[in-house]
């Protein structure tokens, strides 16, 4: 079946029926089309073009097919050009003329921006949720060892000593960002298109208000020639789920380098690594590195509709019909690695001694010290230059901080008080950062239950 012919003498070719099909994609959207054909039924009678029987007929069959739609074989043998057609074909064969009449007044233009809403709206929230579990991860991560210390890093060098807790919840603020970004996307999402016709409106007296209350819509489009042309709120979706990715991959590297040999911190799960198929020995992080790749696959999605969607005249162009693979695949991708990122944070263990071994090897206390000097105060600048020689000669003389005593400190600079030799040990230096956001373990531990309040209200 077609759902158009009518002005064509000669059917299309082979070649471009394979070429410009979609059913092997836009299949995913059957049950966004039988939902949003159901309200479609409801608004036409309400307009007379079907009687209560004709509509009750309709939405029964197509609650029939939505059954159907999620069992195998619903596919099987159709050739129709789009999910749309098959839809109405199986009506057909169900209800007879009755399915004649379910496109009256619309068009695929506003139908399939209705379909996709309808989908990505369910996908944002599922989404969202595994957004939530990976949050409620990381806080179970942080809680096992609260008081652990790390180096953090500036440009791959060690920087200063932090807890372990408060990297991890710089991690928990970039989810949660995202997840309000999801949010933000859902809204732009959340507008009712039907009414739209192909491009100049329906010429059906729909109460679309109704419409879009009866599909769960916020709101209705404002202006039907922006609906047949418009694909910004699946962009909208492509970048909160962009962003997502990057802030993924950035964990996974992270993690692929503190699991490994050279750093040593995290023992990964064996569920979530894989063996060497030669070297009996390997432990690799796979799951991780497909994080990292997958990252890039996602990027690909949104830069291919940003392209495809550049400089397309008004209104509906086919070339719109792109836009579901891209949508498709970055929803699967990013779907795929928040489940998995969450299992491999639920089953990582840290291994608190190298970290701590990394932080009291190195001079990473150097600005704990700078900044004791300078509270007694000695210029910054002048306590910098004090604390660099100090780093220069330890360097020199294979001397950690640790070897550092409160008379030799005095002997090496008298700007150097007795008390001031508690800060070679890295958990000093962290006492003194209780300022908001910062890692002082105070303000940590009302950060971590802080960031519990606030997933549980999220996901509430
Ligand atoms: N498969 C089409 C798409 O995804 C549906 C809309 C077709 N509209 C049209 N005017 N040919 O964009």
């Amino acid at each position: 079946m077609k759902l158009w012919g009518g002005r064509f003498e000669a059917g299309p070719s082979e070649v471009f029926e394979r070429f410009s099909g979609s059913l092997h994609f836009d299949r995913r959207l059957a049950d966004a089309d039988i939902r949003g054909s159901q309200a479609y039924a409801r608004a036409l009678e309400t307009v007379g073009i079907l009687t209560t029987a004709e509509r009750e007929k309709a939405v029964a069959a197509f609650e029939a097919m939505r059954a159907e739609a999620s069992a195998a074989g619903f596919f099987d043998g159709a050739d129709d050009e789009d999910v749309h057609t098959l839809i109405i074909r199986k009506l057909k064969e169900r209800v007879g003329g009755i399915a004649d009449k379910i496109h009256t007044g619309r068009s695929r233009n506003d139908l399939v921006s209705l379909d996709i809403r309808l989908w990505l709206r369910d996908e944002i929230d599922a989404t969202r949720e595994l957004l939530g579990s990976l949050m409620a991860a990381l806080i179970q991560c942080a809680r096992r060892d609260p008081q652990a210390i790390i180096p953090g890093y500036t440009h791959t060098r060690r920087a200063q000593p932090v807890l372990w807790p408060h990297y991890l919840l710089a991690y928990f603020e970039m989810f949660a960002r995202d997840h309000e970004r999801f949010g933000e996307a859902r809204a732009r999402v959340n507008a009712m298109p039907i009414g739209s016709g192909a491009l100049a409106g329906s010429a059906f007296p729909f109460d679309r208000e109704a419409i879009a209350r009866d599909l769960g819509f916020a709101a209705i489009t404002r202006n039907s020639m922006d609906v047949a042309g418009d694909r910004d709120f699946a962009l909208d979706f492509l970048h909160a789920a962009g962003l997502t990715m990057i802030h993924l991959s950035r964990l996974a590297e992270d993690w692929i380098l503190y699991s490994g040999e050279e750093y040593g911190w995290l023992e990964l799960g064996d569920g979530v690594t894989s063996g060497s198929s030669m070297m009996p020995q390997k432990k690799n992080p796979d799951s991780l590195e497909l994080i990292r790749g997958k990252c890039g696959a996602v990027f690909g999605d949104y830069s291919a509709l940003f392209l495809i969607m550049k400089g397309l005249p008004m209104t509906y162009n086919r070339d719109l019909q792109e836009d579901k693979p891209r949508l498709f695949d970055a929803a699967d991708q990013v779907r795929g690695s928040l489940e998995m990122a969450a299992v491999v944070i639920e089953t990582t263990r840290l291994k608190p001694a190298p970290p701590l071994t990394a932080v009291e090897d190195s001079w990473a206390v150097a600005t704990d010290l700078a900044d004791a000097l300078a509270r007694s105060g000695v210029a910054f600048h002048q306590a910098h230059k004090i604390v660099g020689r100090l780093v220069r000669e330890s360097v020199r003389d294979s001397k950690k901080p640790a070897d550092w005593s409160a008379e030799a400190l005095a002997a090496f600079d008298p700007a150097f008080t007795p008390e001031m030799a508690r800060y070679v040990r890295p958990e000093e230096g962290i006492r003194t950062r209780e300022i908001a956001g910062g890692t002082g373990p105070r303000t940590v531990a009302a950060a971590l239950d802080e960031a519990e309040r606030r997933l549980e209200a999220l996901r509430g």
